[in-house]
């Protein structure tokens, strides 16, 4: 079989997912798969293998390489972001009919998209923190801000990951950078209360009819929160599995793969929350999360005594078929 790992996309997150990609592309196994690395930039789709670069053709999404033209039984797409997990690229897969390991346009579309993500889980009675909304050029008042979700609060940019354009704001008058770093990255914003408390993350995948909660991780960073430099630059401590009672741990499980299920999710997706008042509160699901070495994912597989290339063996076995 014949596996295409997609990686790179035109985002921030570009050399993230170029880390995922080739941990991906370790963890396929030899005997099954052969794995090409194919990088999606801006107006270039190309293929290296063997220290050789080849052109992806758009038409069939195929390379050819030493005269032999060679097609995807399956991608495995880690693009962080745009255009790999906001629905771009999964349209495209769709449209020419090659299977992919993660959810389909539509629900990428909705859950890289924050708000509408919260929207669509609202009327689920998923627990949230506050939010507000704001689109480049709408006017608003500082005042309005802090009456919706108090302070301190988080400025992020709507369609975004790895905390590109996100900030934690304590007072009024740090309020106008946040909104323009937020409005640099995205011409959305979503601006949210604090809520106090443990962050955890939870990984999530099915096989079959079956939906699989990773053991969750808890988030305790050296920075003021989970940001870029805490999450690939070792400020941060992550403790997997968190530090939570055995309920409260079946607990997070189960809400992770419920969102999971009404979210209609496929592949891997990882679920963060903070651990507010006992309950967990929803803050965002990553369809197409970080697979790096320094990512979580990995580690949870690990500590659920199973080994990633089996995982990604099954992943893959389960959307070919
Ligand atoms: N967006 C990053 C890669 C994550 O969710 O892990
Ligand atoms: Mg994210």
């Amino acid at each position: 079989r014949n596996i295409a790992v997609i990686m790179g996309g035109y985002s921030s997150e570009k050399e993230i997912s170029i880390k995922s990609g080739h941990v991906i592309l370790e963890n396929l196994e030899p005997s099954r798969y052969n794995g090409y690395g194919i990088v999606i930039e801006k107006g270039k789709w190309f293929c290296t293998k063997d220290s050789q670069t080849y052109p992806v053709d758009k038409n069939d999404f195929s390379i050819t390489a030493n005269g032999e033209k060679i097609i995807f039984d399956c991608v495995y797409n880690t693009i962080h972001g745009t255009p790999g997990e906001d629905g771009k690229f999964q349209a495209y897969l769709e449209l020419i009919g090659i299977p992919h390991t993660s959810c389909d346009s539509y629900q990428s579309a909705i859950t890289f998209n924050k708000r509408d993500c919260i929207a669509v889980l609202k009327p689920w009675s998923i627990h949230t923190g506050k939010h507000l909304y704001l689109n480049q050029g709408e006017e608003i008042t500082m005042n309005d801000i802090t009456d919706a979700v108090g302070l301190p609060c988080f400025v992020k940019a709507n369609r975004s990951g790895s905390s590109f354009g996100v900030s934690k704001v304590y007072g009024m008058e740090d309020l106008p950078k946040a909104l323009q770093t937020a409005f640099d990255v995205d011409e959305e914003i979503i601006i949210e209360s604090f809520l106090d408390g443990m962050e955890v993350s939870v990984g999530v995948y099915q096989i079959g009819s079956e939906i699989h909660a990773l053991p969750p991780t808890e988030i305790v960073s050296e920075n003021d929160f989970f940001d870029y430099e805490a999450k690939y630059l070792g400020k941060s401590e992550e403790i997997t599995p968190a530090r939570l009672s055995e309920s409260a741990t079946l607990a997070v499980q189960e809400l992770s793969k419920r969102i999971y299920h009404i979210l209609k999710l496929k592949g891997i997706a990882r679920a963060d929350f903070i651990f507010h008042e006992g309950t967990p509160h929803f803050i965002e699901i990553n369809t197409n999360p970080g697979m790096s070495k320094e990512s979580i994912i990995p580690k949870q597989i690990k500590a659920s005594g199973q080994e990633l290339d089996k995982v990604l063996t099954s992943i893959i076995e389960d959307t070919i078929n």
